[in-house]
């Protein structure tokens, strides 16, 4: 697990702007919960690899608790309380902080930050469009532009369609999905027999291997033979995106399946063009998780988008958010017969607006443009004898050396 030490938090708060402004752009308002949750809704059917991941423990009443490792579950809790009084479709994003025992890999820790983004009461594709479209925002305003990610995106509901036209009764497609999210990661052969286990026969199961090397929408079309409602839906998306001008950067794909198994509908994860590291964020429809949690059935979309491959990627293109600007304006003083100038001098800027960091005791010049230059200051105001002798102040742009000056009088008491 991470600490944050100063340069680390420019760069997490230069990624958590990016998020906050894309999802306010978006019209998503913020909210927000504690980390710790009951173990009970947390647990889920198994296939999930993320069951196996979760930091639980029991406090002094004996009570099974647990540091969310995602939040959906959360906010599915959260809406099922007030499920009578919000109005829907309603338009959340937080940022949470989530942990996972995962095994250590280049881009996946022990814990995270997480933006996330749902849309709660909207069957609507619409729905997909902007949750993508915002999520494609915060790219933008990171400096990632259109040609440099792609979202990958499938459906759910139409590999429903087509198992079921393969004759796999629906009641095993939300296993099917989990065994076949594994691919990669363990063998075809372990996923047969994951199938197998589920009660798919070797036809189904060679048949299932099929459907994943279709790779155009043409033929998932060709395959269904008819339009379903599923079909349309997952078209619209496409058709939505081209009108954002975003046709370019969404991209069918069969392979995308997602290892959480309330999904039911469009899927999606979105990557580096090239493709050279772990999904930069990713999320989809679930329809059932609200009903499942004792609340009425509602549909949702949402997303998550995590803070450790995004940052890999931006220091990966030198895009890393600019830490400069960060610290605005320094204030130092040669002896304490200056002190009190100096505070006076802070005291007028900050209330003048800028950030200010006043130093706590008398220091050499050489000393403060030395320590200021390296900590990366804007501006610099060094005040000696002089400079109260002559009743003005001098306010250097650290960068091209040039300055201003200020009569002391005109800065108050
Ligand atoms: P997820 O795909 O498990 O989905 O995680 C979403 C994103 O969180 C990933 O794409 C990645 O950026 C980040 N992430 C996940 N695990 C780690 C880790 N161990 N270390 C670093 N980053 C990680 C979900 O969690 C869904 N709840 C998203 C969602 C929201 N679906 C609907 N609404």
């Amino acid at each position: 697990m991470r600490d944050f030490y100063p340069d680390d938090m420019a760069v997490r708060n230069g990624i958590f702007e990016a998020w906050a402004e894309a999802a306010r752009r978006f019209g998503f308002e913020h909210y927000d919960a504690c980390v710790v949750e009951s173990l009970e809704l947390l647990k889920r059917k198994g296939g999930e690899e993320i069951q196996d991941q979760i930091y639980w423990f029991k406090d002094k009443s004996d009570r099974e608790l647990a540091l969310r490792a995602e939040m959906t579950p959360t906010l599915a809790r959260m809406i099922v309380a007030r499920q009578n009084e919000l109005t829907f479709p309603i338009k959340w994003f937080t940022i949470a902080q989530c942990f996972r025992y995962e095994r250590m890999t280049r881009g996946r820790k022990r814990e995270h930050y997480q933006w996330n983004m749902d849309i709660v009461g909207e069957p609507s594709v619409m729905a997909e469009a902007e949750v993508v479209m915002a999520a494609i925002e915060a790219l933008r305003k990171l400096g990632l532009g259109s040609d440099e990610v792609r979202v990958h995106v499938n459906s759910r509901a139409v590999l429903s369609d087509i198992l079921a036209k393969l004759g796999i009764p629906r009641e095993h497609h939300a296993a099917t999905f989990l065994a076949l999210d594994k691919r990669g990661k363990i063998t075809d052969e372990e996923i047969g027999v994951l199938l197998r286990n589920e009660g798919l026969t070797q036809q189904s199961i060679d048949a299932t291997f099929k459907v994943l090397g279709l790779t155009s929408l043409e033929a998932v079309i060709e395959l269904l033979g008819q339009r379903t409602p599923a079909l349309d839906h997952f078209l619209a998306f496409f058709d939505i995106m081209k009108l954002y001008d975003a046709g370019d950067v969404v991209k069918f794909d069969i392979s995308v399946i997602r290892g959480l198994g309330y999904y039911t509908g469009i899927v999606f994860e979105g990557f580096d063009a090239g493709r050279s590291l772990r999904a930069i964020f990713g999320g989809g429809r679930y329809d059932n998780l609200l009903g499942d949690l004792g609340g009425k059935p509602m549909t949702a979309v949402g997303l998550g988008f995590g803070d450790v491959v995004i940052a890999e990627l931006l220091a990966e293109r030198g895009k890393i958010p600019h830490l400069e600007g960060r610290r605005d304006l320094a204030v130092s003083f040669m002896e304490e017969a200056q002190r009190d100038t100096a505070i006076r001098v802070a005291k007028a800027m900050r209330a003048g607006g800028a950030n200010v960091d006043l130093a706590l005791h008398p220091e050499k010049p050489k000393h403060f443009f030395g320590r200021t230059g390296k900590a990366g200051f804007g501006r610099g105001i060094y005040i000696g004898p002089d400079d109260l002798a002559k009743g003005s102040i001098r306010v250097k742009n650290l960068a091209d050396r040039t300055e201003q000056e200020i009569a002391l009088q005109t800065l108050g008491n």
